[in-house]
């Protein structure tokens, strides 16, 4: 078996920054080594304290200037809006009919969604990103096209087919029972497939019957370990509209917790007008949230009240999302940027490492799948990013002005996006190198 061996600066974290000390929950190896074997880190430490069990021959990639991480962890996307990312104009519900309904049609021709599929993972992959949680279109060969190209870059994906038997144009629309038919045989076909797991998708309450929902509840019994993802009291309209459409339910988190959808690995996106009575569900359900700054930004939807939901009395689980097409851009460090300032809008202060753990093992976690992904550590897998801290021109300038890796990571995270990542390794190979222009799999270079 061979082993792949890095060298350079590295960060990961053993705990979580907004309920311990970020001091104890970081670790910081200046001049790591890591070692991968079947896609697996074997050691991981000082390289003065590793070198000597490199067996011999051994090539060590070594990145100068650079910082290693974990790979990123995207925990809301939906790739089938990439062609229409940065739509003018609107706000959620107009914005949903003018611009995504018609761009999700035409998935019904699967080379469009190849196409579509095949750019999206590279984006992806060249932003750091490794795993994500991502919603296809309501046709089934949406599925099939994104999970196809993600087992080509043995890249650990959660998606699934979006279910929506309601309000929205008739060829976006299934029905409860062939939304129900569809999405178990794509959950015989796909779920536990390598690394790809299956999430069950409702859209969000207002495109789903309750018949709908209902039968999205009993998908989530038919397999173990299946995913579930919806949106969540996003847009001021919507939610009273969720109120409208569902009078006999308590609350719009409500409302899916009856249809037997909240718990662990239920993934809410947004939640920005939920109220504490609904952190504290979330907390006890297990179910987590994901915050999508440059999205909530950019449709004008709200500030998510990241540390209300954190609050260590009853923590949910909160993972970063970009929610592309709302969102603008699929690099986790702008939307880290982005959470900054939404933080300081709300009058708190995102430090750089809590930031930084909510990118990777703070996303594993809200996923569930933090006993793999998500921290580089002795059997994780070998999902990692290595961050330029030169990689602009203003970078190179700034850089060394910084006094303290937590310096570097907010300027990284403030000025940086996908030009910083200059590789990307998945379950241990690398498949995304930046200075050579390419994506890299089984044994094919493709140009950038
Ligand atoms: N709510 C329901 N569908 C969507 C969507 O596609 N994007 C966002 N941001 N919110 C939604
Ligand atoms: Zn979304």
């Amino acid at each position: 078996m061979s082993v792949t061996a890095l060298r350079g600066a590295a960060i990961t974290f053993r705990d979580d920054p907004f309920q311990a000390s970020p001091g104890d929950c970081l670790v910081h190896e200046p001049d790591a080594l890591i070692l991968i074997e079947d896609g697996r880190i074997t050691a991981f430490g000082p390289y003065a304290d590793l070198r000597e069990s490199l067996p011999e021959g051994t090539l060590v990639t070594e990145y100068k200037d650079a910082i290693i991480s974990a790979g990123f962890v995207d925990t809301h996307v939906h790739y089938p809006q990439l062609p229409m990312i940065g739509a003018y104009g609107e706000q959620l519900l107009e914005w949903l009919e003018k611009y995504v309904f018609p761009v999700e049609a035409k998935f019904a021709d699967p080379e469009h969604a190849a196409q579509v599929a095949a750019v999206f993972l590279r984006e992806l992959l060249r932003a750091g990103t490794t795993t994500a949680a991502v919603y296809c279109t309501v046709h089934p060969q949406s599925v099939e096209a994104f999970f196809t190209e993600s087992a080509r870059f043995d890249t650990r994906m959660v998606a699934g087919k979006v279910l929506m038997d309601r309000h929205a144009p008739e060829v976006l629309r299934d029905t409860a029972q062939q939304g129900y038919d569809e999405s178990a045989a794509l959950i015989a076909r796909w779920h536990g497939r390598g690394r790809q797991h299956y999430c069950v998708t409702p859209r969000f309450a207002p495109t789903s019957t309750e018949a709908q929902l209902e039968a999205a509840g009993a998908l989530l019994k038919t397999a173990h370990n299946l995913f579930m993802q919806t949106h969540i009291a996003e847009n001021r309209a919507e939610c009273a509209w969720v109120e409208a459409l569902f009078p006999e339910r308590s609350n719009y988190l409500d409302v899916y917790a009856h249809a037997g959808l909240i718990g662990h690995r239920s993934v809410l996106g947004h939640g920005i007008h939920l109220a504490e009575q609904d952190f504290c569900t979330c907390h006890a359900t297990g179910a987590a949230l994901a915050h999508c700054p440059t999205s909530n930004l950019f449709l004008g939807s709200g500030l998510f009240r990241l540390f209300d939901a954190m609050d260590p009395r009853r923590p949910v689980r909160v993972g970063l999302g970009t929610d592309v097409g709302a969102g603008t851009s699929l690099s986790q460090l702008a939307s880290l940027n982005e959470a900054y300032k939404v933080a300081q809008l709300t009058g708190r202060r995102l430090s750089a490492l809590q930031s930084f753990w909510l990118a990777t093992l703070g996303g594993a976690r809200a996923l569930y799948l933090d006993d793999r992904i998500g921290r580089i550590a002795p059997d994780y897998e070998a999902d990692l990013c290595v961050l330029d801290l030169k990689a602009t021109p203003l970078m190179r300038f700034r850089m060394p002005f910084c006094e303290s890796l937590e310096d570097q990571l907010f300027v990284l995270m403030t000025l940086g996006d996908d030009r910083v990542v200059r590789a990307t390794y998945a379950a241990g190979h690398k498949v995304y190198d930046r200075d050579q222009g390419c994506f890299i799999y089984a044994g094919r270079h493709d140009p950038c």
